[in-house]
């Protein structure tokens, strides 16, 4: 059995999607985050997960807070932590306390478009794809070694929106099979690759 513990900063839908896709030999066993009031706290308490919050407000530092993040967590023993919608910018120190066992998703096709605003800001380079990716977390903002990307069309008529709604549906597809991929052992990191991943998502959404 796995031991998954999630963060989140707001509804967390894609944690929700974890939660409810019973991932054989995973136990998700806390919810994390980092403002009490995300509303994806309320509903992993309804279905029976431990949570726990650490306003980061209440920290000197980001790196006080980090350290008191990385405590809590640590207090549930966890295989992988996975970043699912947790908004703030982690410190090296985090970063390597879990090389290799921590993953995120992201918004985008990545490397384009880091950080935030990334489906206005495909639309107006006038992209015809776009996208989200789940990666092994390193230090740098949104880097990492890639497990999988879901490619979804960018429309005529697409607002940020219709787009960020399009590419949430291939997100959470996109993290339940990442985590399922890393419980089963499949996912090895050579140089700067992640082999073993398996991406069936990426084809069938854009073909959809
Ligand atoms: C998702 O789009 C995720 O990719 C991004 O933040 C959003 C979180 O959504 N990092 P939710 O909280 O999982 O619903």
């Amino acid at each position: 059995m796995k031991n998954i513990v999630i963060l989140i900063s707001g509804r967390g839908s894609n944690m929700q999607a974890i939660v409810n896709a019973n991932i054989p030999n995973v136990r998700i066993v806390a919810v994390l985050s980092n403002d009490e009031t995300a509303t994806g706290l309320a509903w992993a308490k309804e279905q029976g997960i431990a949570t726990g919050t650490l306003d980061h407000k209440a920290f000197a530092n980001r790196l006080a807070f980090d350290t008191a993040m990385m405590a809590l967590i640590d207090s549930y023993q966890p295989d992988l932590v996975v970043l699912a919608g947790f908004m703030r910018i982690l410190t090296p120190e985090f970063c390597t306390h879990y090389e290799g066992r921590l993953i995120n998703i992201h918004p985008s096709l990545l490397p384009s478009f880091t950080g935030l605003n990334t489906h206005q800001r495909a639309l107006e380079t006038g992209c015809r794809v776009a996208g989200c990716t789940v990666h092994f977390v390193t230090a740098e903002l949104d880097c990492g070694p890639i497990i999988s990307q879901g490619v979804v069309p960018v429309l005529d008529k697409d607002t940020p929106e219709t787009l960020a709604t399009r590419v949430l549906a291939a997100e959470h597809k996109l993290l339940p099979q990442a985590v399922a991929d890393f419980a089963a052992g499949k996912l090895s990191i050579r140089q700067n690759r992640v082999l073993g991943s398996i991406t069936p998502d990426a084809h069938t959404q854009l073909l959809a």
